[in-house]
């Protein structure tokens, strides 16, 4: 296959309007400058992605899908980038030779688990199905929300499997989705079935629960495969997604049918790990949704244990959780059956802190009217408290506890202070420096990700970031930077579409580039002029951070140093950089 040169790439995008490619596909409307539609690539029920064209792009703020026109039909025609733009120049007269349509290798197969959807549907609303539905009206479940979450039904009587090969579907097949079990019969038997979603929304496994056995295991789920993988799968996300518009923050539940009882009550903003840890993958994956993380795990030991680790899992990913405990309930289904709707609003809106959480924690076996247990509270949660980076936070920790055991504030913060020395001194050197960059961390990933949008806006910005930039301290970011000014130096200007184009065959870009796309659905940005002292802000923080790194560096090197002469070389650096100017 001949390479497209970047010109025919550039001339087909040109001469293609995305608003009418899309169109082909979708119905669009238009609102304002923008269109608008449904989103193709996720389960989308209001129009979430807009199309500008404008900029001849196309934006998901629900699920994220970005890009140009290639990007478009390349994703929605599960072809290679390369095919769609064969595909869009073959229909301008172009001949770059023929494009084959590859269809997604797991198209098929998701086909299936929506055939078995609606097959375990159609039981449910049988007569044989009468038990099932009794069940869950029982637990309050009605049909409206049946419908929703798609809730089926396996019964011995009528096989999934016989069903199945009426459709041509080999058993081979069926085995290898976990549908199936070797000797070609139903995996699911008498159970209520719930349809697990992936991150789009597309079925790709089911649970099962016992309604009306006494079988060992309450719920059975399909085997994982390469489309079901629990540790990198939240229940929901798809729906949870699209309603952080309305209310920015996401709860994160163990079981789905929490998720489904909170939806019963007009909550959408909730995923369920189901019932595995709160893992690394599922961390990352809320973090992209938004900053407002609630932790709502079940009421018991093992659900405070959950919080504890899921705590320390988003720790390492710089995220502060809020934190809501059921006490003397189950779980969220119980909590919202008993003590209804304004009651759980009210849990969410009185969320407490992780160091709130932690004093809750620390009180659990001590008498709190005993001298010695509060003493030993005080210094608990003081040392705690060492390692919170909010100084409001410790100052009001400190101000509730003197409130608390009636004791003054100063000594208090005296005690605070002591431990808090005690523990730098405890740490080394350079541990010390590392927490003080932290903090800044958490801000320069935001810096760098919105000056790169706005230099995908503006060439000034280019020009600025050029200047004023020492360099990006991201990896990725830093090679997309360095390929943006590539572009501005070839063509002399920035064009966002085709830049997409342009880095097209860079995988390793992918993820920051659609993070980035994906910042102009938030209202902060999107404004008709570049603040410029915005920019000067983000590029400040950047340098902050590159800055104390630097020191950071310096200073470890300074203690594995013993020539006195180079010591104060180092030293000499250290001071130039803390000096007036750094770049
Ligand atoms: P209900 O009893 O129907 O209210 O479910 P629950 O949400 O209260 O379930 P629980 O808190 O016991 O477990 C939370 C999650 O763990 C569930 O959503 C399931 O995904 C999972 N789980 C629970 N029990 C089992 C089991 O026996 N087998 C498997 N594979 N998963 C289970
Ligand atoms: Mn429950």
């Amino acid at each position: 296959m001949t390479k497209i040169s970047e010109e025919i790439i550039n001339d087909i995008r040109k001469k293609t309007d995305i608003v009418e490619v899309i169109s082909r596909y979708l119905p669009l409307t238009k609102k304002g400058k923008n269109y608008f539609g449904v989103c193709p690539f996720h389960d989308d029920h209001s129009p979430s992605m807009s199309v500008s064209p404008e900029k001849q792009i196309f934006t998901c703020f629900s699920c994220g899908a970005s890009g140009n026109v290639f990007t478009f039909v390349s994703n929605y025609e599960h072809i290679s980038f390369v095919e769609a733009v064969r595909l869009l120049g073959n229909k301008l007269g172009y001949n770059l030779e023929h494009s084959t349509k590859i269809e997604n290798p797991h198209q098929k197969d998701l086909e299936i688990y929506k055939l078995a959807t609606k097959f375990y549907q159609n039981n449910i609303n049988t007569v044989l199905g009468k038990n099932a539905i009794k069940y869950l009206e029982d637990r309050k479940i009605d049909r409206e929300t049946i419908k929703k979450f798609e809730i089926g039904l396996a019964i011995q009587k009528v096989s999934l499997t016989d069903y199945l090969k009426s459709k041509n579907i080999s058993l081979d097949k069926m085995i290898e989705l976990g549908i199936a079990n070797n000797t070609g019969n139903d995996i699911f038997v008498n159970r209520i079935i719930f349809p697990l979603y992936d991150l789009s929304g597309n079925i790709v496994a089911f649970s099962g629960r016992i309604y009306n056995t006494k079988d060992s295991s309450k719920y059975l789920n399909t085997k994982e495969t390469p489309l079901f993988k629990k540790r990198q799968l939240l229940y929901n996300y798809h729906r949870a997604h699209e309603h952080l518009r309305k209310n920015d923050y996401i709860i994160i539940m163990e079981g789905f049918m929490d998720v489904i009882r909170a939806s019963t009550i007009g909550i959408d903003n909730c995923v369920a790990t189901m019932g595995t840890s709160f893992t690394k993958e599922h961390a990352n994956l809320v973090k992209k949704m938004t900053d407002n993380i609630i932790l709502c795990f079940d009421g018991d030991a093992a659900g405070e244990e959950a919080t504890i680790s899921a705590i320390k899992v988003l720790e390492e990913i710089h995220v502060e959780p809020k934190i809501i405990r059921l006490e003397d309930y189950k779980d969220p289904d119980e909590y919202i059956i008993n003590k209804g709707k304004d009651a759980f609003i009210n849990k969410i809106t009185n969320a407490i802190s992780v160091i709130d959480f932690k004093m809750q924690l620390l009180r659990h076996d001590k008498n709190l009217k005993d001298i010695n247990d509060i003493s030993l509270f005080l210094e608990e949660t003081l040392k705690e408290l060492t390692k919170t980076k909010d100084e409001i936070v410790v100052e009001l920790t400190l101000r509730k506890m003197a409130q608390e055991f009636n004791i003054n504030y100063d000594t208090l913060y005296q005690k605070y202070k002591q431990y808090d020395q005690t523990s730098k001194v405890n740490r080394q050197d350079n541990q010390v420096v590392v927490k003080k960059n932290d903090t800044s961390k958490y801000q320069y990933e935001k810096a760098e990700l919105s000056l790169i949008y706005y230099m995908l806006k503006d060439s000034d910005v280019i020009n600025i970031v050029e200047k004023k930039v020492g360099y990006f301290p991201t990896p990725t970011v830093r090679y997309l930077s360095n390929e943006i000014i590539a572009y501005y130096h070839k063509y002399g200007q920035i064009n966002e579409a085709d830049f997409i184009s342009y880095i097209s065959d860079k995988e390793e870009l992918k993820p920051v580039i659609s993070n980035i796309l994906s910042l102009d659905s938030r209202p902060e940005f999107n404004k008709e002029k570049t603040n410029l002292m915005e920019i000067d802000d983000y590029i400040a923080s950047i340098n902050k951070y590159v800055k104390n790194k630097k020191i950071e560096e310096l200073e470890q090197s300074l203690g594995n140093e013993s020539d006195i002469k180079k010591q104060l070389e180092i030293i000499n650096e250290i001071s130039k950089i803390k000096g007036v100017k750094v770049w």
